[in-house]
């Protein structure tokens, strides 16, 4: 079996890990975790979000957080923005890249952001064709690659055609989300195998949620088939608004340690990483969602 010699990790945790935290933390604490995240070595860093306040409150300070953090060089800053509005907003605030986020279930589309598949690639026209004009990198993501908490199983070939639409409207990389942490490794094998017959691997990245304890084994199923783009999220923060006792992203201590294992260079620190979870749980007041994190910490 070969594996990618090399993995990127996108961190994803100020983002859609605090998007679905219950407390409000302020803007101070976000700061911190994001510098601690880049001090830890992680070359991207998902940052906030330019999204209605109405409809994610957690993320309606991302503007402050982009003007208060200390951007260090070689780390890109990234945002989420669903429309024009969204990315003209997150150009003022700063960000270094926008992603645009899609599904491929119609039902999730909905209730996300308020359209059908159809329009929402539509909408998303405006904002490429901004970005393009700015020199600005855009990232699509797709969600519910492996099923959705409102149409059950979503057919491989779907997320292949959504993938490729994105791919086609000028996306650099394609992120395919597991939204609600429901797939295991032969049904993301499945999933990848349609997907790489209208995406080049190099341009995907896999994005687990690990509400059934799969994400590390559908990781390795991924780097199996020559994924090297990782996201995860610090903790393991998050939730999900969809899912009933839902868990966050994988944790990127739990990744990180296991590409550590596998010999796969990251250039993030482990140590550094720990305590960056270890001080926005601690701000949160909530369990660290890390295995390793906590290992690690109860052996300190
Ligand atoms: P809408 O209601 O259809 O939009 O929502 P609208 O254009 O009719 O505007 C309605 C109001 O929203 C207006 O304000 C707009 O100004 C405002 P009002 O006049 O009522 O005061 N508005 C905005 N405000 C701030 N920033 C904006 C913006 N756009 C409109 N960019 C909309 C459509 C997309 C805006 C809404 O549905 C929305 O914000 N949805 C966000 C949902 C979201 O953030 N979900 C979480 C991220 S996705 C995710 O987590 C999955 C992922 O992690 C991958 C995975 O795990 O699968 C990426
Ligand atoms: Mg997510």
């Amino acid at each position: 079996m070969s594996y990618p010699s090399k993995v990127k990790m996108v961190e994803v945790g100020p983002r859609d890990g605090l998007q679905n935290e219950k407390a409000l933390i302020d803007v101070k604490h976000k700061i911190t975790l994001v510098e601690q995240l880049a001090d830890a070595g992680l070359s991207m860093v998902e940052t906030g979000s330019f999204v209605s306040p109405k409809w994610v409150p957690q993320m309606a300070d991302s503007a402050a957080v982009f003007a208060g953090i200390n951007h260090k060089s070689g780390v890109t800053y990234s945002a989420l923005t669903p429309n024009l509005q969204g990315f003209e907003a997150a150009m003022s605030a700063g960000a270094d890249e926008v992603a645009i986020f899609g599904a491929a279930s119609e039902s999730f589309t909905q209730k996300n952001i308020n359209c059908s598949i159809a329009e929402s690639i539509e909408r998303f026209v405006p904002v490429l064709s901004a970005a393009k004009a700015k020199g600005i990198k855009v990232r699509g993501y797709v969600s519910c690659v492996l099923g959705c908490p409102y149409e059950g199983e979503i057919a491989p070939q779907k997320v292949a055609d959504v993938s490729k639409a994105l791919l086609d409207m000028g996306c650099y990389e394609i992120s395919l989300g597991d939204t609600i942490g429901v797939g295991t490794p032969l049904k993301t094998a499945a999933m990848l195998s349609a997907v790489t017959k209208v995406v080049p691997v190099e341009k995907l990245a896999v994005h687990f949620h690990d509400t059934y304890g799969q994400a590390l084994a559908n990781i390795l199923k991924a780097l199996e088939m020559g994924i090297a783009v990782i996201d995860s999220a610090v903790a393991g923060l998050g939730g999900c608004p969809y899912a009933k006792g839902a868990s966050g992203n994988v944790a990127s201590e739990d990744v990180l340690y296991m590409l550590n294992g596998m010999g796969i260079k990251t250039g993030v620190d482990l140590h550094k990483l720990i305590a960056a979870g270890d001080a926005i749980t601690q701000a949160l007041g909530k369990t660290n969602q890390s295995k390793v994190a906590k290992a690690k910490l109860a052996a300190s």
